[in-house]
């Protein structure tokens, strides 16, 4: 799988509305994440796979003077971004990849990821190229909603088309600590909206049927925490 077919699915998907439609899925979980960071006035904050921008926005808004930048490999997606952006928020939005950053050595603060690792052509990589950007005792939030112990997610992978690392939570974590991160922790986020009732679900591709939509909010988004080291160069 190249950056080129993660790109031309994806912009399928902004031209099908689902980067939208993620933002109502994704959106409170991501706040309950958000919300726990402690973001502080003037940090520069990178979202990765940042979609049509929701959560970057949300980012750029957490304190004063905080800078958000998203990057998304879907060029229709980062369109999608500067359309609904705000001048009055301090957020914008690149084409670029997980495996090749472009922004100078320990550039942020923190980076955020919203439901979007997983697709990572080279997760080693991508890994190292977070550690690059991040500065020394930075550090990183991912939630995903596709991991092998959320066992009602594995028709995802087949149902995307396009593919997605399924790995546990302690596979996971292990990879962070391969990739030189420290205090590597992992939590299980639950939306708390709860499933809502049988009568207004909606089949689709990643939720054929109500029970496995069950599954999957029950199982909850897991929320991986990861920090470069303070004494990193
Ligand atoms: C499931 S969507 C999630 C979008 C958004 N974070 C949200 O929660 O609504 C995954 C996003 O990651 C992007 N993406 C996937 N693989 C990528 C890669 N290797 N580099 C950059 N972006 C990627 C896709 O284009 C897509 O917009």
């Amino acid at each position: 799988m190249t950056h080129e077919l993660l790109a031309k699915t994806f912009d399928q998907w902004s031209a099908d509305g689902r980067a939208s439609a993620m933002e109502l899925e994704h959106g409170d979980v991501a706040r309950q994440v958000i919300a726990k960071l402690g973001i502080r006035a003037g940090e520069q904050i990178l979202d990765l796979g940042c979609g049509n921008g929701w959560a970057t926005r949300i980012l750029a808004k957490m304190a004063a003077g905080v800078q958000a930048t998203g990057v998304d490999v879907a060029p229709a997606m980062v369109a999608e971004a500067e359309k609904i952006h705000s001048l009055t928020i301090r957020a914008r939005y690149h084409v670029g990849s997980f495996e090749q950053l472009d922004f100078p050595d320990a550039r942020f603060h923190r980076v955020f990821s919203m439901e979007a690792l997983y697709y990572a052509v080279d997760l080693e990589r991508a890994l190292s190229e977070i550690a690059r950007v991040l500065r020394p005792g930075g550090s990183c939030e991912i939630v995903i909603d596709f991991y092998t112990d959320s066992v009602a997610t594995s028709c995802w992978a087949k149902a995307t088309g396009v593919p997605m690392h399924a790995l546990s939570e302690a596979q996971w974590k292990a990879r962070f600590e391969r990739s030189g991160f420290v205090d590597v922790a992992t939590t299980r986020v639950v939306d708390s909206r709860g499933p809502g009732e049988a009568s207004r679900f909606t089949p689709s591709h990643c939720y054929p049927d109500f029970s496995t939509w069950v599954a999957v909010r029950s199982a909850g988004s897991l929320w991986i925490h990861a920090s470069k080291p303070k004494n990193a160069s």
